[in-house]
């Protein structure tokens, strides 16, 4: 029996920690073979053609904008009920946000809206946030971004083992341009702060390099001064301290020691995901039937690897504001969250855009009555028990 209960916590188990043991008794310690080992382990498990890591999520999401080479100041929509990194990666590339509404059963943008707002305004990316481990509804977005020429980069920041309906991972790109991962500890695997790219697109991969370590490029192929690349007395021969810059990146780099951690992590994905899986469903079996609350399941034929459990409280219907029912379940031992404050609410967005004008009334509803509860895989049956029984003496329900 776990004594606090945190809406969600890392897993790490044994061989974990032998296998950042054993990467920091290696040669490298910043970015080397484990790196590279893992990318190719991520490819191969989301059945994407190339993976690149980097430092965190929000970097990946960055790397995404910028390989896209957008012009400065296109429009980029995402979902307002996601982590602010969604949309700061368009402003990190001086692009535009635009937001779209959500669909309240899933916490997703809404692809009906979204489509119209395609069709209406023709951005040039569009970034769905699976929120919670749902897959967006991807078969529609991805057949009007495609007949529109607008690009598509999915967050998949809480979806790393997700599947779509018929079947294939998030992160195969079969219905996107570029898919972007969080390693961050409360999420589907960890590695302290990480992240990567996924994309089947082979310019785009050579771009989230150059993004990833200041523009640069080390195959001869890239060199643009021949002059100053290759030996004056043979031709044929790279002078061998030689590097370009070619365009302009950052220090997005992954470590070894993290990214043998991911790579020892990224095995067990499915055991998690199925972990997290029968957690949800436990839950969903002992709240069933309470009034002024629900929980938000799986929808559609898509499989999530829930990386949060999210209930939708009535907390007018119960009389007790969010705040306190937050406080006194952590004096039981459980600790819950709030994904998310929609982001056109925080000051910054108000402050900056004529979309702060604009109101999205599913997310904003959405958010009064969200609330975030414990879910992570070494939690067990008796946990979720004791979670429920919290709830339902905090909201006073009877039976
Ligand atoms: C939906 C979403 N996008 C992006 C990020 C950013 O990831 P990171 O914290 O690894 O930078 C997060 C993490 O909180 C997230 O939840």
């Amino acid at each position: 029996m776990n004594s606090f209960l945190p809406y969600s916590r890392q897993c790490i188990e044994d061989d974990d920690i032998q296998a950042v043991l054993k990467a920091l008794k290696g040669e490298y310690l910043t970015t080397g073979p484990a790196v590279e080992a893992f990318e190719k382990e991520l490819a191969a498990k989301v059945g994407a053609r190339f993976a690149v890591a980097v430092c965190n999520g929000t970097a990946a999401l960055h790397c995404a904008v910028m390989a896209l080479r957008l012009p400065k100041g296109s429009l980029g929509i995402t979902s307002p009920n996601t982590f602010v990194a969604s949309s700061n990666a368009l402003l990190f590339e001086s692009h535009r946000v635009g937001f779209c509404d959500i669909e309240s059963k899933s916490g997703n943008v809404d692809p009906d809206l979204l489509e119209d707002r395609m069709n209406l305004d023709s951005p040039g990316v569009v970034i769905p946030v699976h929120f919670a481990g749902q897959p967006c509804e991807m078969n529609q977005i991805s057949a009007i971004a495609r007949k529109k020429g607008i690009a598509i980069i999915e967050d998949a920041s809480h979806a790393l083992g997700s599947r779509y309906a018929e079947g294939s991972l998030v992160g195969s790109c079969c219905y996107s341009d570029l898919t972007t991962f969080s390693f961050h500890p409360v999420k589907n695997i960890t590695c302290g702060e990480g992240g990567a790219i996924t994309t089947n697109d082979e310019m785009l991969y050579e771009r989230l390099l150059q993004a990833r370590s200041h523009g640069i490029v080390r195959k001869p192929e890239q060199f643009q001064i021949q002059s100053q690349a290759f030996d004056d007395h043979s031709p044929d021969r790279v002078n061998p301290w030689y590097y370009e810059m070619v365009s302009l990146g950052y220090n997005y780099r992954l470590t070894d020691f993290q990214a043998a951690l991911a790579s020892s992590q990224l095995a067990k994905v499915e055991r998690f995901a199925e972990k997290r899986r029968s957690l949800v469903a436990a839950y969903a079996e002992q709240l069933n039937g309470i009034s002024g609350l629900s929980l938000l399941g799986e929808q559609g034929q898509g499989y999530s690897a829930f990386h949060l459990c999210v209930v939708l409280v009535d907390f007018q219907f119960f009389g007790k504001s969010r705040g306190v029912v937050m406080e006194e379940l952590r004096e039981l031992g459980i600790g819950t969250q709030v994904h998310y404050i929609p982001v056109h609410f925080q000051p910054y967005y108000r402050s900056h855009f004529d979309e702060s004008d604009v109101s999205f009334p599913a997310a904003e509803t959405y958010y009064e009555q969200c609330l975030s509860i414990p879910l992570y895989p070494q939690m067990e049956a008796q946990d979720v028990s004791r979670v429920v029984a919290g709830i339902r003496s905090v909201l006073g329900v009877k039976g």
